[in-house]
């Protein structure tokens, strides 16, 4: 029973019925305006002299109602153009009736219908039609989603401007989702303690467990576009707080059509709270050295470079030149950049010195952005020589084949995993890092090269491939457990462009020798992020989604650092980039000793190349790694 009363009230009213409807209430409203006017009236006037011209003003509103289809919007739905409609549609027909009754009078010296009557009835009319659309979605609205006993959810709508009112009608106007709009909360003040559609506008200082208090299946939907990063951080921690589950609207520009749709929204994003104010990028600097310019990415179709050669496009250079191993990733690319005539797409390895050569040659490059590397801390553990092949001597190759060609500018995408090295990975990008440098000295002391040799270094970033988000996304998808090394272990992190934004502008403002590190905010605690991502997923950890501590990997920190010991930084214009001050080392010097490992690397004694590593990289200490025990031989000998 309660079934089928829940079908009837989800049907739509048919049209006719609500055609005879309009038409019962304008015989009604007709009736309601004779009875007043004869009330007022003295004259006595008979009742059954207005059945014609009551039939008659019925065909002519029949009429009118077909003609401005005023019975045709969904009742429940009704809006101000249905009002709109009713108006026209009384309006034309009370015009109709009064030039009828007028040329009657003008051939025939009587009223067929007193004009007060007629006006009368009009007004009435457009009330009474109105009044019963308005009444009926009032009542519909405030059953209609309780007759939805497996959907009781209620709403509470961050922020009462356009696209709030907007999200509140849409949901209004999909009973199926069976959700009710409690609240409205708006930073402005001028709205606050008003209310917008029968709806309260609270302030945001409004106590949510006051407005929460016994209610259950709580949703918060963020229905502000122009929101700071601060602010929409702010709210979606004190959801989470409140355990109340959090959604948002997407940008009103994605709108398909300019028009809301309630499946377009989602849930909030681990990447929301963890991003920051955009950055201020000086791009007239960037655009005046990169424009007309033949740019080779390196790693071009990674999370960093990819993202590098997005950036590139919009500062109109020459040609950029997307350079990969990894041909699926690529060709991905290349279909991506479909549209664009300024993309060449090689597929070579970085440490393929004629291969290089023959690319260097052929397009002359003139900036070059490394940012191809092996980069997984427990893979590269176990494979020394790869770490080595292509984060050392790829990186050498490179460089080399820059300075040969006389490139202006090489910038080197590092890690903060280079910091005081606990793994391969880490110290394989540390050398890199130290030739590097030695390599730009040596060309500035030995004037014969102009190639300036920048260095880029930071923090993980959000959702590159194989980090921890998608991992954690992947897991939570899977029903759990989400895995966490440790329950300490800390990370910095920012998002894709910025970081890119950041390695171009290093890169533009690099005289050569720098080290750039940047900004990374607060470090996260992992088993947060964790925690986070499950209840912003609509999840309870423990009850839905357990957490389980694996143990740290091979070769991994607690927490990262951005400098080591006996490095410090200075300033740049930019307060999100600052250049560590760190040793200088003698070309020579890290030419032989690199020498030394490239003897070693055919010969595959992962120990041996360890070895000689932690030699040219004496900061670099294993941890929770087979190489420990290299520590301590070096410690003790
Ligand atoms: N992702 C992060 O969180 C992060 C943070 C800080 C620094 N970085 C650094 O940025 C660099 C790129 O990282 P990513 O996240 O883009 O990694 P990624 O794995 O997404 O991309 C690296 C790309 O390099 C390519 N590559 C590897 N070896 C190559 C070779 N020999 N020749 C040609 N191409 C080769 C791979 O095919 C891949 O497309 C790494 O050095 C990494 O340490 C990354």
């Amino acid at each position: 029973m309660l079934n089928k009363i829940k079908r009837i009230t989800r049907k739509n009213t048919p049209r006719w019925v609500v055609l005879s409807l309009d038409l019962l209430l304008s015989a009604f409203s007709f009736g309601l305006a004779f009875f007043i006017t004869e009330a007022l009236s003295f004259e006595k006037t008979n009742a059954a002299s207005y059945l014609f011209p009551l039939s008659l003003l019925l065909i002519f509103r029949l009429i009118a109602f077909i003609a401005t289809k005023s019975y045709t919007g969904i009742i429940r739905y009704t809006s101000t153009q249905d009002a709109v409609r009713i108006f026209f549609a009384v309006a034309i027909s009370t015009i109709a009736i009064l030039l009828a009754e007028v040329t009657i009078y003008a051939y025939l010296d009587t009223h067929f219908i007193k004009p007060a009557i007629i006006i009368i009835d009009a007004f009435i009319l457009i009330f009474f039609l109105t009044s019963f659309r308005i009444s009926f979605k009032l009542l519909y609205n405030q059953y209609a989603p309780f007759n939805n006993g497996d959907n009781k959810k209620e709403l509470i709508i961050y922020g009462a401007g356009e696209a709030g009112i907007i999200v509140k009608r849409s949901f209004e106007q999909n009973s199926s989702y069976g959700r009710k709009v409690i609240a409205f909360i708006d930073d402005n003040p001028k709205l606050q303690g008003k209310s917008a559609e029968g709806v309260n506008i609270y302030p945001p200082e409004v106590d949510f467990n006051t407005l929460t208090a016994d209610r259950n299946n709580l949703i918060v939907i963020l229905a502000i576009n122009n929101i700071s990063t601060f602010r929409k951080k702010r709210i979606i921690e004190t959801c989470l707080a409140s355990n109340i589950e959090i959604k948002t609207i997407p940008p009103v520009s994605s709108w398909i059509d300019g028009k809301f749709s309630v499946q377009s929204i989602k849930p909030v994003r681990i990447e929301d709270l963890l991003e920051r104010e955009p950055i201020e990028l000086s791009t007239k600097n960037i655009r005046k050295d990169l424009k007309d310019q033949v740019i080779l990415i390196t790693g071009a179709a990674g999370s960093i470079g990819s993202e590098i050669v997005r950036q590139c496009i919009f500062f109109k250079p020459k040609i950029i030149i997307l350079l990969d191993q990894a041909e699926t990733p690529l060709y991905e690319m290349q279909n991506e950049l479909n549209g664009e005539n300024n993309i060449k797409i090689i597929v070579g390895d970085v440490c393929n010195e004629s291969r290089m050569e023959q690319v260097f040659a052929h397009y002359q490059p003139s900036y070059v952005f490394h940012a191809a590397a092996y980069k997984h801390v427990p893979l590269m553990e176990e494979h020394p020589y790869e770490a080595i092949n292509t984060n050392v001597f790829g990186t050498q190759n490179l460089a080399n084949l820059s300075a040969k060609y006389g490139v202006k500018k090489f910038v080197f995408v590092s890690t903060d995993k280079a910091v005081n090295p606990t793994n391969i990975m880490g110290a394989s990008k540390r050398i890199a890092e130290i030739f590097i440098q030695s390599l730009n000295a040596k060309l500035r002391l030995e004037s014969d090269s102009h190639t300036m040799f920048v260095t880029t270094r930071f923090g993980n970033v959000l959702g590159s491939n194989g980090s921890v988000i998608p991992l954690f996304k992947k897991q939570i998808e899977a029903g759990g457990p989400v895995t966490v090394t440790h329950p300490e272990i800390t990370r910095f992190f920012m998002t894709i462009p910025e970081a890119c934004q950041l390695v171009l502008e290093a890169g533009v403002m690099g005289k050569g020798g720098e080290i750039y590190i940047f900004d990374m905010g607060e470090s996260v605690k992992i088993v947060d992020l964790a925690r986070k991502m499950i209840r912003l997923s609509g999840f309870e950890e423990g009850k839905d989604i357990k957490i389980k501590f694996t143990g740290l990997r091979p070769g991994e920190k607690l927490k990262e650092e951005l400098l080591n010991d006996k490095e410090n930084t200075i300033g740049t214009h930019n307060p999100k980039i600052m250049v560590a001050k760190v040793p200088d080392y003698n070309y020579l010097e890290t030419n032989e000793l690199i020498s030394d490992l490239y003897k070693q690397k055919d010969i595959l004694k992962n120990r041996m190349l360890v070895k000689t590593m932690k030699h040219i990289v004496p900061e670099y200490i294993s941890n929770n790694s087979v190489y420990e025990e290299l520590d301590k031989k070096f410690i003790d000998s």
